[in-house]
């Protein structure tokens, strides 16, 4: 068999298992922002900047379709999942999220997960510490599923939120971390087929214009509603990312433990730097390290090649610390944001080009949002940091402060 044509099954984990750095170091040593390189015996063009950014989603260059191997669906995204598809069929399911960029969708997250952590706050204080990465994803979890209009009992959100922050720490790797993953997917697929179930014979009723009530009504390119088990993993594709924003919030509390300078102007409401904090907590951090597709056809790109069918390989992380498009990268530094106009296709955390026509991630505005109020209400808490280990390791994909962020003596705001 051809090396083209052999599936891809299994062959991203020990890539990934190399870490944040591998790519940005082999664009190193190419000194370029193109690298041909081979992925486990398969050709592969590794591109990074904005122009790269805009020749990777255009779908004539760059297809899905079979590119995401099997233990990334059957943990991180679920399979038919619309990260799959291309063409008419992506943009028939991608309906299914538009509404999410709409600012009214923001603005209702965020109060629902703003709700949530204050009804939170005054247990973390009867503890005598909290890890920060755990009670927000739990925070996160209640206030997705009342948004989205998913019951889900106030006790069994601990449980939620767990599966779903263990489906998103097992992807990349094999082992224990990877079953866990796969475990928590089968749970929360099963739990939510049979909520849709439940909706469509009117024993349960959706919220009128919930996500819940349009994802059970969706029709896909065919005409038909979508299976039990794909409204699932659809839901799922809006619960899960949004519990993941657990890592931001860790990352954010790292940040404010650092450089402490950056407490006072998000305590104090100043919503221009709220929103640069939250771009430069996605930009600064390691959380996506790649994004990968397969050539459509022969391809060329500054001078590299790749035939068709093999990878094509979207440096993220090193986009996001490129120097020529950040000039100190590796400086957290918020109010770059506020000093120019950054383009749409140079801060990609979240993928690049057209959320409502590409693959670029639709919940980025919740992301954005969410992130803007959570890191104000943590600015805005009393609370010490303890001695812990506060390492962010580059070689564990997706990466945490080792200790998921203790915080000790958590009281009321501190405004
Ligand atoms: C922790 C924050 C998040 C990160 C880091 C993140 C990252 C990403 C990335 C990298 C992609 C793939 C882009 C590509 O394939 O080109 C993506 C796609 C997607 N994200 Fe997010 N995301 C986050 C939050 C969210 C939220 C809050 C939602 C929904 C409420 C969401 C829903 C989706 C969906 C449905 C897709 C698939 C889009 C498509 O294939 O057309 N994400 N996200």
């Amino acid at each position: 068999m051809d090396v083209l044509s052999r599936p891809l099954i299994d062959r991203t984990l020990p890539l990934l298992a190399e870490g944040y750095a591998w790519l940005p170091n082999r664009m190193r040593d190419a000194s370029g922002s193109v690298v041909r390189t081979r992925i486990m015996g398969r050709p592969a063009l590794a591109l990074r900047g904005p122009e790269a950014v805009r020749f990777f989603y255009d779908e004539r260059n760059v297809h899905r379709h079979r590119a995401i191997p099997e233990p990334v669906l059957g943990t991180l995204f679920g399979h038919e999942a619309v990260h799959t598809l291309d063409g008419a069929a992506h943009r028939a399911r991608k309906e299914l999220f538009l509404p999410l960029l709409e600012p009214t969708a923001v603005a209702g997250l965020a109060e629902h997960v703003s709700d949530a952590w204050d009804e939170a706050v005054p247990e973390w204080g009867r503890r005598a510490s909290v890890v920060l990465f755990d009670e927000a994803a739990t925070v996160l979890t209640r206030g997705v599923h009342r948004w989205a209009g998913v019951p889900l009992d106030d006790a069994e959100a601990g449980a939620a939120a767990r599966d779903m922050t263990a489906m998103v720490d097992g992807f990349a790797t094999a082992g224990p971390r990877h079953l866990r993953a796969r475990r928590a997917r089968g749970r929360q697929e099963e739990r939510l087929a049979r909520l849709v179930r439940d909706v469509r014979t009117g024993a349960v009723t959706a919220p009128a214009g919930s996500v819940l009530e349009r994802v059970c009504g969706h029709h896909d390119l065919s005409g038909e509603p979508l299976s039990e088990k794909t409204a699932a993993v659809e839901l799922l594709n809006v619960l899960r990312p949004t519990t993941a924003l657990a890592w931001f919030v860790a990352f954010a509390a790292h940040a404010l433990h650092r450089w402490p300078e950056n407490r006072a102007p998000l305590a104090k409401g100043d919503v221009a730097f709220q929103t640069a904090f939250a771009h430069e907590v996605r930009r600064f951090y390691p959380f996506v390290p790649f994004l990968g597709g397969l050539a459509a056809r022969d391809l060329f790109w500054r001078g590299a090649w790749v035939p068709e069918g093999g990878l094509v390989v979207l440096d993220v992380y090193g986009q996001n610390h490129d120097e020529t498009l950040w000039g100190d990268p590796y400086a957290f530094r918020p109010r770059r944001f506020l000093e120019r106009a950054v383009g749409r296709d140079e801060l990609i955390p979240q993928g690049g080009g057209d959320p409502a026509s590409g693959h670029r991630c639709p919940g980025e505005g919740l992301t954005v949002g969410v992130l803007e109020t959570l890191a104000a209400q943590l600015a805005r808490m009393e609370y010490t940091v303890p001695d812990q280990n506060l390492t962010i390791s580059l070689h564990r994909v997706p990466t945490l402060p080792h200790s998921g962020v203790v915080l000790a003596g958590v009281g009321r705001a501190a405004v």
